[in-house]
């Protein structure tokens, strides 16, 4: 499963990479604006620090508008993924940046049948949101198992991107039933690393080296 990173900080950014953890970035509008930048600065940033695709997002409403947006962010850098709303004007403009040849990732899906309309217009990714799902009393894992089922049943290779994940059960699931892609925030990456046996076994192996081979 490959990891992207959910976040517009670059000093973040920078240090999930350093980790080798990461293989791309999501941003969305609210993470840009949080960044204090203007957003083209914000993802020219961005490309410095991570070599795989990096998804910016269009904020017109109608297909026209998008689809000139999606065409002028494309030329920014060769990884840019263009991020598209799952509303109808926005499946226009992701077959139109599509047969350009342009990468998409359709953003705000909350179910399976929303899934497969996006595979059909032709989106490279799409971004189930399971958090805000689970905020609503949905399970938004469901939703990652039926879009793969569906997906797998047609040999459709839009590829399936959790989003919105914001616990460590939403990453180990989304590993279990084969998403393509997870992004998390930092937060939640970095909880990953943490289990309490790791921090108290190193701290016996430093102090048995101090009793012993510190002394030699
Ligand atoms: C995905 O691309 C979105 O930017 C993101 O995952 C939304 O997460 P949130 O629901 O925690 O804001």
């Amino acid at each position: 499963m490959k990891i992207f990173i959910d976040s517009g900080d670059t000093n973040e950014i920078k240090e999930a990479q350093s980790m080798g953890l990461i293989d791309g970035v999501t941003t969305n509008p609210t993470l840009a604006s949080k960044s204090g930048k203007p957003f083209k600065q914000l993802i020219m940033e961005i490309t410095e620090i991570v070599d795989g695709p990096i998804s910016a997002e269009v904020v017109s409403i109608t297909a026209p508008e998008m689809i000139k947006e999606g065409e002028d962010i494309a030329t920014w850098h060769k990884n840019i993924v263009v991020k598209i709303p799952l509303i109808a004007e926005g499946l226009k403009a992701v077959k139109h940046l599509t047969e350009k040849g342009i990468k998409t990732n359709v953003t705000l899906c909350f179910n399976a049948n929303q899934a497969l309309l996006a595979a059909k217009a032709g989106a490279t990714y799409i971004s189930p949101f399971v958090g805000r799902l689970d905020d609503i009393g949905a399970e938004g894992m469901q939703v990652i198992r039926d879009i793969r089922l569906i997906y797998d049943n047609y040999g459709i290779d839009t590829q399936i991107l959790t989003a919105s994940a914001r616990s460590p059960m939403h990453f180990l699931e989304a590993a279990r039933i084969g998403s393509d892609v997870i992004t998390a925030p930092w937060s939640v990456l970095k909880g990953l690393l943490h289990h309490p046996l790791t921090d108290s076994g190193l701290k016996k192996f430093l102090a048995d080296w101090e009793k012993g081979q510190a002394k030699q």
